[in-house]
């Protein structure tokens, strides 16, 4: 029976072990998927025990850049992002995979019909979330994507490093307020919503055909959702991304694609 885990510091909560165990069941695969808490300094020696017998690992907050380090090969995604939060071991080599970004592509633009072609993005934030999240963006040929930060400079170091990659334009919170006519598609890419504090952001960049996706999810709709659905927009929470980026990471280690739709039901009838 193959081995899996989820590394991350905490880990109780985690949701993985349950997605890809329903996944497996799909496929009649017999594994192993369990939960691996790491010390904070030490997630290169557990990653390296786990993998003397383990196949393959998510990992999650706040090992994705140490999970980088850690691989010996990296896939395009993963190295754009600066993070990793899908390893694989194949004949004795460790690779990176970053699969947050599709998955976020994959829950707006195929669960919910919403397409990224030709439209205007807002992503609020810029620490890993939002780096993860840029590539698969881009690659969906949007008119242009606009970040925005707390701190204005790293924002315009997020759009300087995807350079090669398309043009990212960063704007401060006093720019953004200045904005009078709505995004297509606002994804909040902050750690804002753990806190429940609200982003310092005006109604009008939320128009009645504005797609609003909060990356976090919860039993309730996040202040930034509530403020974009009082604001006119359509609101989303990044359940159906958790398990999108789940599908994606199942694909890479068992070369199927597992169905998401009931699995994302099961998940939120249990939140
Ligand atoms: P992650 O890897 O989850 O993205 P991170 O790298 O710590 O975590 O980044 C958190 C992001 O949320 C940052 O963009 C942060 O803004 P700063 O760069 O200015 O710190 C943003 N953030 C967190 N709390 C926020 C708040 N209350 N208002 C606005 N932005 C917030």
């Amino acid at each position: 029976m193959k081995k899996f885990a989820v590394i991350g510091n905490p880990i109780q909560h985690s949701k993985s072990p349950e997605i890809h165990r329903a996944f497996a069941a799909q496929f009649d695969i017999d594994l192993s998927y369990e939960r691996l808490q790491a010390e904070i300094d030490e997630f290169a020696p557990t990653a390296t025990q786990f993998f003397a017998s383990g196949s393959g690992a998510n990992v999650t907050v706040p090992f994705k850049e140490a999970a980088l380090r850690f691989a010996d090969e990296l896939s395009d995604c993963a190295r754009v992002a600066g993070a990793v939060n899908t390893l694989s071991k194949q004949d004795g080599v460790i690779t990176g995979d970053n699969t947050d970004g599709i998955g976020l592509v994959k829950d707006i633009r195929d669960n919910h019909a919403v397409s990224f072609r030709n439209k205007t993005v807002l992503i609020i934030g810029a620490g890993g979330a939002a780096r993860g999240v840029l590539l698969p963006i881009a690659q969906e040929k949007p008119h242009s994507i606009y970040i925005v930060n707390r701190t204005p400079a790293k924002a315009q170091d997020v759009a300087r490093a995807f350079l090669p990659h398309g043009s990212i334009y960063p704007l401060s919170f006093e720019t953004l307020n200045a904005v009078t006519t709505p995004f297509d598609i606002i994804i909040n890419a902050t750690s804002a919503s753990l806190s429940g504090e609200a982003l310092n952001l005006s109604e009008k960049i939320f128009g009645q055909e504005t797609l609003a996706y909060d990356m976090m999810y919860g039993k309730t709709p996040s202040t930034f959702m509530q403020f974009a659905s009082q604001s006119g927009a359509v609101a989303l929470d990044g359940l159906g991304m958790l398990v999108e980026q789940a599908a994606e990471s199942f694909a890479i280690w068992h070369g199927v694609m597992p169905k998401t739709q009931e699995v994302i039901e099961k998940i939120r009838e249990n939140l």
